[in-house]
């Protein structure tokens, strides 16, 4: 007899790894910024052992698709070093609406919500514009505190990743206390700070595919 839940867990490990080689091969920036928020994101969960409404490996699966919509965003903008233009902010803002789409039908689907509201604030605020679901539920709260971490601990092609272990704590805090009430949000930012400290993240696994094609700068 088939065991469906292993067969499924296989099928979503797969379908993952899928995924992450694509992000590999599209842009190694959207790689290593999703490897670092799904890792974030699954130690998160792990540390605090507070409820999220995902398991560690789906807040993982999550944190690693958020920003698949980026797949459909040009490198020069993906990339630019120099603020975005009007027209290029209007691009990027589609990224969790592509996702989301991307998702659609497949074994994902699940994560769809997620996708799409991981750039909205609890006030309503970030995009989509105009799509303001009630209440952000603890799962795009979870990704999108993971996102922005990911975002601040990592390079960005327009300036280079913070060491400072003060400015660090600073964003975490802000990062969290944005998404999470008081006494989650200092299990969190134990979590984190820990992680930090023992520079766990501090090296996303960039050449985790470097054989393919070659081998990527
Ligand atoms: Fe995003
Ligand atoms: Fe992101």
């Amino acid at each position: 007899m088939i065991d469906k839940k292993a067969l499924n867990i296989a099928l979503e490990n797969n379908s993952l790894i899928l995924v992450q080689k694509c992000l590999y091969a599209r842009n190694l920036h959207l790689y290593r910024h999703s490897v670092l928020t799904a890792e974030i994101a699954w130690d998160i969960v792990v540390g605090t052992n507070d409820d999220f409404g995902f398991s560690s490996s789906q807040a993982y699966m999550a944190g690693m698709l958020h920003d698949v919509g980026k797949l459909f965003v040009q490198d020069r903008i993906l990339d630019k070093r120099g603020s975005l233009n009007e027209r290029e902010w209007e691009v990027m803002e589609r990224h969790p609406a592509w996702g989301h789409e991307y998702v659609k039908g497949t074994i994902f689907e699940s994560f769809g919500d997620v996708i799409l509201h991981h750039h909205k604030l609890p006030d309503g605020s970030g995009y989509p514009k105009g799509l303001t679901p009630d209440v952000l539920d603890d799962r795009v709260r979870l990704i999108a505190a993971a996102d922005r971490i990911a975002a601040f601990l990592d390079d960005r092609p327009y300036r280079r990743r913070v060491s400072n272990q003060a400015l660090i704590y600073q964003e975490v805090r802000s990062v969290v206390e944005t998404y999470f009430e008081k006494e989650k949000a200092e299990a969190i930012i134990g979590t984190v700070m820990e992680a930090v400290a023992m520079e766990r993240w501090s090296a996303p696994h960039s050449d985790q595919f470097s054989g393919m094609a070659g081998g990527r700068p």
